[in-house]
């Protein structure tokens, strides 16, 4: 049962408190006009699905679940296309079926979209060509394209993302509770990628070893087997754009806590995670599970308050912590961290994502990521957590089904030069379909080479 906040705790009290990243809107007026439409509009996932994904969250922490966390790093607003959203989902649950054999635990799938639109930058202007502009901060707040109309903050946009959040959602509980996610279909969640995939074999094999299990169990049972086409998947942002967030953030008739229900899983990332900051005042009082991002220059006092103050009775499932050290630095700085967060007693349930901290810029300019250097940071996570006594939960991906050339390497060894050729993300680089389904393998790999 949800705790309810004990001080002075309410969906705006962060509005006394220093926010990083959030716009300032020419009209106050207007955009008080856009909060109050968003408070009359329903919900967008009920308080039941949240208070369920905390209790399995909870499971997760102990070590009897897997969570796969993944999706876009800024879903746009142009692009709600049935292909693009099938294929995010068919993408995570090709990868959660191949965890789920592999690592012999069920997996909390949880997309990173319905919701992912706002974006932290490091600057708050961008220069080319002598001219500076604001920085496209997501297409919640404004447009990426370079003209000084486009990247002004409108705060229209918030209702945009609304609905483009509902029309998301809406079709993927459709096709998730609908037949599409049918174990026994897996014929249904085909991408292309797949046939020209080193990992097809592999893939195919698990597919026919689930169903030869199937088959069994009907042969055994006398009865067929049901419950397999239906499964739960959750969503979850990061709470940037509090006005907005606000706005969503409701108290609900049969319970005692009040909840962010835009999402199942709102996360605070990096850039305003300062304990004494609005983001994660707006988040402590909160009755969802809840994340924060951890990066390398995280000091020991600085995560025991975000424990702290985020979880203060210590509710199970109730706080993630998702680290994104970079690959040269986890080995340095993770142990430091965990023991703080051991020496609390409280219950964290720690992701691991092995996308932000290895970001790097190519001579062109190019933003991108390493798969050796994603798989390396993954796999001393592991170790770590391991020679910790801790529990590694999960992880946190940022992909896309697309045969996008973000990420170099990876089994068919994208190069530099590949990165030209199909780019097509505003802010981060995803891996594409066949490279996160690897991740899958090679996560059940170190896992299986652990335990022998
Ligand atoms: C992100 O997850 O897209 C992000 C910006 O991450 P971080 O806050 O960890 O840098
Ligand atoms: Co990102």
């Amino acid at each position: 049962m949800s705790q309810q906040p004990t001080d002075t705790w309410n969906p705006a009290s962060w509005r006394n408190k220093k926010a990083r990243q959030i716009p300032v809107y020419d009209d106050d007026s207007t955009t008080e006009g856009v909060t109050d439409r968003l408070r009359s509009f329903p919900p967008l996932v009920s308080s039941w699905e949240v208070e369920r994904l905390k209790t399995r969250l909870a499971e997760a922490a102990a070590g009897h679940r897997f969570v796969l966390q993944g999706g876009e790093c800024a879903e746009s607003l142009e692009a709600t296309s049935e292909e693009i959203i099938t294929g995010r989902l068919k993408l995570l649950l090709q990868m959660s079926v191949v965890l789920i054999y592999g690592l012999h635990m069920p997996v909390i799938r949880i997309g990173r979209f319905a919701g992912q639109f706002a974006k932290p930058r490091s600057s708050d202007s961008e220069t080319i060509d002598g001219i500076s502009l604001p920085s496209y901060r997501g297409d919640i707040i404004n447009g990426s394209e370079f003209s000084k109309i486009s990247r002004r903050p409108d705060p229209e946009r918030m209702i945009r993302a609304y609905n483009h959040s509902a029309m998301t959602l809406n079709f993927v509980r459709a096709l998730t509770s609908g037949g599409f996610a049918d174990l026994q279909h897996p014929e249904y969640w085909d991408l292309d990628f797949l046939q020209h995939s080193p990992f097809e074999e592999n893939y195919r094999g698990i597919v026919s070893s689930i169903d030869d299990a199937i088959r069994f169990l009907e042969t055994v049972s006398e009865a067929p087997v049901t419950g397999t086409d239906s499964v739960q998947f959750y969503t979850s942002h990061e709470a940037l754009l509090l006005p907005y967030e606000e706005a969503l953030t409701r108290s609900v008739e049969y319970g005692p806590g009040i909840y962010n229900l835009s999402t199942h899983f709102p996360w605070i990332g990096l850039r305003t995670s300062e304990p004494e900051g609005a983001h994660i005042e707006y988040i402590r009082g909160l009755a969802n599970p809840v994340a924060v991002k951890v990066g390398p220059d995280m000091d020991a006092s600085t995560i025991k308050s975000i424990v702290r103050t985020v979880n203060p009775h210590n509710e199970p499932g109730r706080l993630t912590l998702i680290t994104r050290m970079g690959v040269e630095r986890i080995e340095n700085e993770l142990p430091a961290l965990i023991s703080a967060v051991n020496r609390t007693g409280f219950s964290v349930l720690w992701l691991c994502d092995p996308m932000h901290g290895n970001t790097e810029t190519t001579e062109l300019g190019v933003k991108t990521r390493r798969f050796e250097n994603i798989v390396g940071e993954l796999e001393l996570a592991f170790d770590i957590h391991k020679a910790s006594s801790n529990v590694l939960g999960g992880v946190h991906f940022e992909l896309t089904a697309d045969n996008v050339t973000e990420c170099m390497g990876g089994a068919r060894g994208l190069s530099e030069q590949d990165l030209q050729r199909k780019y097509t993300s505003r802010v981060d680089p995803r891996l594409n379909g066949e490279q996160a389904l690897e991740l899958a393998f090679r996560i059940v790999t170190k896992r299986k080479g652990d335990d022998t």
